[in-house]
């Protein structure tokens, strides 16, 4: 089967071979990946519009208990500047967000003992009680299936808790041997069966990756399902083992994006910081291959050099209005629009 055959088949069936897999995941010419781009971008309209749904991001500690080989807080890290946001820290950037127009705040940090289920739920109360309007998502880490529940009790709408790969093999290559993929999955389903909506996702080019890891990472999401989807290209940074490795690319993030938009069309889909990152003009090519969600930074700017995951990230000086400006302007000359709204998963 030709490429355009390929392309048509995963639109119209959700399903390839091996085969077509790697003939798809190996193409390089331009026609190809247009067309894929914008059989991406018509599903996407034809379920979200040219609405753009924004996430204000609040990375409110970079203490984390895990040894990830790829990340630049993991615990090994001796050169990274700890931090913790105070409970009022937090609350300001939720009500500096709430005020510029963000309906959904991300908690995001390391694994970090600190935060005790106890602290999380009273902070997850405190932000439903200043803005019950407001949809908040976690994305903590792996926890035990009482401290999912508590957190949903208090409020919590959803979870972001990337797979990170697919393949056993591929994830001892990235984790320590205290991490597990099955504990990773557990947690995905458990999250799932409380009833949170819930993100996976994976990093395009991770050192070590292969084609057949792709192809797993693609399975995987099309049976998962899942609300939310996080993929973005690895970065390397300097103080990891990791920091001479090539980061992903451009191309293959963007022909990701498309082909998962074919795959689980409703999924809400960001064009993440780290495309950002590696192309001035990531983001906005990856709203034209079929993203529909941008996840500006909302942390203080004291902070923000010190969630360093990866090097040269963006954003770094800008405080949130500006970004939200600079953002609106971007989505805006993509074509699309930047909504007041929840942005919940819509059902397709
Ligand atoms: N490059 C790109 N993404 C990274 N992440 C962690 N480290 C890096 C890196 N070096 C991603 C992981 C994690 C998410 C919060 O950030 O996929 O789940
Ligand atoms: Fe942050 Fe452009 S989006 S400065």
């Amino acid at each position: 089967m030709n490429l355009v055959g390929i392309i048509d088949k995963l639109k119209n069936t959700r399903e390839l071979s091996d085969d077509e897999w790697e003939a798809l995941l190996a193409a390089e010419d331009e026609d190809t990946l247009s067309y894929l781009s914008s059989c991406a971008r018509e599903v996407r309209e034809s379920i979200y519009g040219k609405a753009v749904y924004i996430r204000g991001l609040i990375e409110f500690t970079n203490y984390c208990k895990n040894g990830c080989y790829y990340c630049g807080i993991n615990r090994s890290n001796k050169n990274c500047d700890r931090y913790r946001l105070t409970d009022e820290q937090i609350l300001a950037c939720v009500r500096e967000g709430y005020d510029l127009g963000f309906r959904t705040v991300v908690l995001q940090g390391g694994e970090d003992p600190y935060y005790t289920d106890e602290k999380i739920v009273s902070l997850v109360r405190a932000i439903k009680e200043m803005h019950p309007d407001i949809a908040v998502t976690l994305s903590i880490g792996e926890k035990s299936e009482e401290s999912y529940r508590a957190y949903f009790e208090a409020g919590a709408d959803r979870f972001l808790l990337r797979h990170e790969t697919a393949t056993e093999e591929h994830y001892a290559k990235l984790h320590p041997s205290d991490l597990s993929l099955s504990n990773r999955m557990n947690c995905l389903r458990t999250l799932r069966r409380i009833g949170y909506q819930v993100g996976c996702g994976f990093m395009v080019g991770s050192p070590f990756q292969t084609t057949k890891n792709i192809i797993a990472d693609l399975r995987f999401i099309k049976e998962f399902h899942p609300d939310m989807c996080g993929i973005g290209p690895f970065i390397p940074q300097k103080d990891t083992i990791f920091k001479d490795e090539p980061a992903g690319t451009v191309q293959m993030t963007l022909k990701l994006l498309s082909i998962i938009r074919l795959l689980v069309p409703d999924v809400l889909l960001p064009a993440t910081t780290a495309l950002g990152t590696v192309d001035p003009l990531g983001r906005e090519k990856g709203l034209k291959a079929g993203a529909n969600v941008v996840m500006p930074n909302l942390s203080p700017v004291v902070v923000r050099s010190k969630y360093a995951l990866y090097d040269g990230k963006i954003c770094l000086d800008s405080e949130s209005a500006e970004c939200i400006h600079c953002l609106s302007a971007r989505v805006a000359s993509a074509g699309y629009e930047i909504v007041v709204d929840r942005g919940d998963h819509k059902n397709a």
